[in-house]
């Protein structure tokens, strides 16, 4: 049953909006661009209202010719041209999305802004792999993992809560690299690292002396595709852990931590 669940994987874009929990009311989508996870929500999540920023100046309107959406959906998206958080005035979302773009220079001109979100969801591009270390200096816990294959690309997509009991105890071989896809024993996980391996390969060689964080999350790739490994063949000689949910098709987060 686990195994498939694994093969028949949900879209990055409804991966992202399962992991908007159940109650949230307002969300912002930063660099919304083609603006799928907005329509995709106005359809499916009607007690959720959306902002969504673009720095593009003609998303909106693009947003709007492409979706003919129902009044009463269109009433609860607001388009907003600007630059990350700066653009909310008044409005106060309590989840942000991020995905698919400069993720760390955005929260760090925003710490207001940031300090009121109860949950950052976030799908950050294969070379942002140094997202996680960046989110434990400012205590946002990752809370809830998945990794996806789409289109041929790896996609991890992960919720992170602020001030949440944190995963130090986790060591840094899994914590790095998702401590939750190891406990899930990920079927994709192996390939998804050695894949990372292969495109930081080249950063790193040409990495400067203060590329501190990429160098030591290179060291740790190789055993964390070892022990990715191993616990893939646990899981094929049938040691799967049956208490760890593996939600991959189902709906909202219950939201662990806000
Ligand atoms: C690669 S696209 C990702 C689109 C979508 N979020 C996704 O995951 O498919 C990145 C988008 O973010 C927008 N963007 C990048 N930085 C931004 C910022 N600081 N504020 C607003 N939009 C931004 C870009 O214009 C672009 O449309």
């Amino acid at each position: 049953m686990e195994d498939a669940l694994f093969k028949s994987p949900t879209s990055r874009i409804q991966t992202v909006a399962n992991l908007i929990p159940h109650g949230t009311r307002v969300v912002v989508d930063v660099g919304y661009d083609h603006g799928r996870l907005i329509a995709l929500l106005a359809q499916q999540r009607p007690d959720i209202r959306v902002i969504g920023v673009e720095r593009q100046p003609d998303a909106a309107e693009r947003f709007w010719r492409r979706n003919r959406l129902p009044p009463e959906a269109r009433d609860r998206i607001l388009l907003l041209c600007g630059d990350g958080f700066e653009v909310l005035g008044h409005q106060t979302p309590e989840v942000a999305v991020l995905s698919g773009l400069g993720e760390r220079r955005i929260l760090d001109a925003a710490p207001q802004a940031v300090a009121r979100l109860n949950r950052l969801v976030m799908a950050p591009l294969g070379n942002r792999a140094l997202l996680r270390p960046y989110l434990r200096t400012r205590s946002w816990t990752v809370v809830e993992e998945r990794l996806l294959t789409q289109h041929n690309r790896y996609y991890q997509v992960f919720a992170a809560c602020p001030a949440c009991p944190s995963d130090t105890a986790a060591d840094p071989e899994t914590w790095l690299f998702g401590t939750g896809l190891f406990e899930q024993r990920h079927p994709l996980l192996a390939a998804y690292l050695r894949q990372l391996a292969r495109q930081l390969e080249p950063m790193v060689s040409h990495a400067d002396e203060k590329s501190h964080d990429l160098r030591e999350f290179c060291s740790r790739l190789g055993p964390a595709v070892e022990l990715a490994e191993a616990r893939c063949r646990q899981r094929a000689g049938g040691e799967g852990r049956s208490d760890v949910k593996l939600e991959f098709g189902g709906g909202p987060s219950e939201g662990a931590c806000g």
